[in-house]
């Protein structure tokens, strides 16, 4: 390439999606594109969404709006759209008939072609729309641009083929498939080998990793073959689905050095009818019952959970059953959300929705009680001793430098450059809902 050309990437939604933006950027680069933070000085701009809200949508549309001027300002701008929302028509349909200035639209299991698709651009100028129905394996060795230097994700299972009633991505990631555990190993040498010093290991449901592959693979087999990557000091794994947390699993937990003491185990909610009718899987009592065991078996370690309120039918009585739950477990953190309807999903043609008022209502309770609860949970913290990884300057001040906790918690310490990409060892002096600060002892 003869000049220096830009692209900036837009993301939106879960880890998975910054995942793959991360390839998508390695993708450019290889080509010569360089990373820019303007997009007035961008010529590629690509926005990867997400479908899982209505409100992840409407931000989409929003910021394709937007783009327009930078269309007018520089007719040789490409605007490419890929991610879950280009798996659906509707959304597709729209793009390409109202938002004339994209030129390019591209599916979840696309994304290795970007390059050719690019290319295809710049020499036609035609739009470009190429999204699959089927997934075509895993695409493991595609470059990936880490936005840390010392963490890097990993992905080990795409898909999902759990169907709770709520949820969109069976039909925009497609069934499960595992990738081989050779390619996951050669992946976090090389990451290891790179400076990478925690990996997060990712997929919609990571305890079913294996069980689509012919080889007797699974996940607690798969952690202990990456606890033997020398260089790697932690490693990480998101979502855990509670029916298929194992026993044997929680043995890794606790024996396997190198595996962090933190568990997302999304609950959705505490009442055993609206946990039928989501399809989880599993009661009240199983959940409640695997968290003790949890506790029980690696003291100290973290759970965090995912809340969904307001799902059609949810009385009263039940949202009360999902405060009690949190008032029992005392979970370390909880991302809740309010239930949006997604069109193709069982619970959306539900006639029994619930009065959007109702749900902010449950949603700000819910939030109010956990929030004080990840407050007491870090505040028993003061005083105690934690390693963290130290990961660099904070976002809000270069003077404080940050880390986390083995269980997940952010944590603050004094300036040292030094100590960036080590695990060291810190006592606990103050904690807020959210965050710790602490003195490095070691
Ligand atoms: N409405 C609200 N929240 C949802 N989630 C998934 N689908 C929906 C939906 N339709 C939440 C679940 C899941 C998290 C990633 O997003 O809590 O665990
Ligand atoms: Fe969606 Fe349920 Fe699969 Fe999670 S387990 S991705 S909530 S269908």
């Amino acid at each position: 390439m003869s000049e220096n050309k830009f692209y900036n990437i837009i993301t939106y939604g879960c880890q998975m999606n910054e995942h793959d933006s991360e390839r998508l950027a390695g993708m450019l680069e290889e080509m010569g594109y360089q990373q820019t933070e303007e997009l007035g000085s961008a010529d590629i701009i690509l926005l990867n969404t997400c479908i899982i809200r209505e409100n992840a949508e409407l931000k989409v549309f929003g910021k394709l709006g937007e783009l327009k001027r930078y269309k007018r300002e520089n007719p040789d701008l490409i605007i490419g759209i890929g991610g879950c929302m280009m798996q659906q028509d509707e959304p597709v349909d729209e793009v390409y008939k109202k938002y004339r200035h994209v030129d390019l639209i591209f599916g979840t299991h696309n994304i290795h072609h970007l390059p050719n698709l690019i290319k295809k651009i710049e020499e036609t100028r035609d739009r470009v729309v190429e999204v699959w129905d089927e997934e075509e394996g895993l695409i493991p060795d595609l470059p990936s641009q880490r936005e840390s230097e010392h963490s890097a994700w990993i992905s080990i299972i795409q898909g999902c083929d759990n169907f709770c009633t709520y949820c969109i991505v069976p039909y925009v990631r497609g069934r499960e498939r595992s990738r081989s555990v050779k390619s996951i190993v050669e992946e976090a040498v090389r990451l290891a080998e790179d400076g990478v010093k925690e990996i997060t290991l990712l997929g919609q449901n990571v305890n079913s990793y294996g069980n689509d592959l012919e080889k007797e693979i699974t996940f607690p087999k798969l952690l202990e073959e990456l606890n033997k990557v020398e260089e790697l000091k932690r490693i990480r794994f998101m979502t855990s689905h509670p029916r298929d947390l194992s026993d044997d699993l929680l043995a890794k937990i606790k024996n396997l050095d190198k595996v962090a003491n933190h568990i997302h185990l999304p609950v959705q909610s505490g009442s055993n009818k609206v946990l039928k009718e989501m399809n989880r899987g599993y009661t009240r009592e199983y959940y409640i019952d695997r968290v003790k065991k949890i506790q029980q078996e690696i003291p100290g370690a973290a759970v965090s959970t995912d809340f969904i309120v307001g799902f059609p039918g949810e009385s009263e009585e039940d949202f009360e059953k999902t405060i009690e739950l949190v008032k029992e477990l005392k979970f370390d953190m909880a991302y809740t959300f309010i239930y949006s309807p997604r069109s193709g999903t069982p619970a959306a043609r539900r006639d029994d929705q619930i009065a959007e008022a109702v749900k902010k209502g449950r949603l700000n309770r819910l939030m109010e009680l956990q929030n004080k609860i990840s407050y007491d949970q870090n505040q028993k913290l003061i005083g105690s001793i934690q390693k963290i990884l130290v990961t660099g300057p904070s976002n809000n001040d270069p003077e404080v430098f940050e880390g986390r906790t083995s269980t997940n918690k952010i944590c603050f310490i004094d300036k040292r450059e030094d100590l960036v990409g080590e695990v060291v060892k810190v006592k606990i002096e103050d904690a807020k809902s959210w965050t710790l600060e602490g003195t490095v002892i070691e």
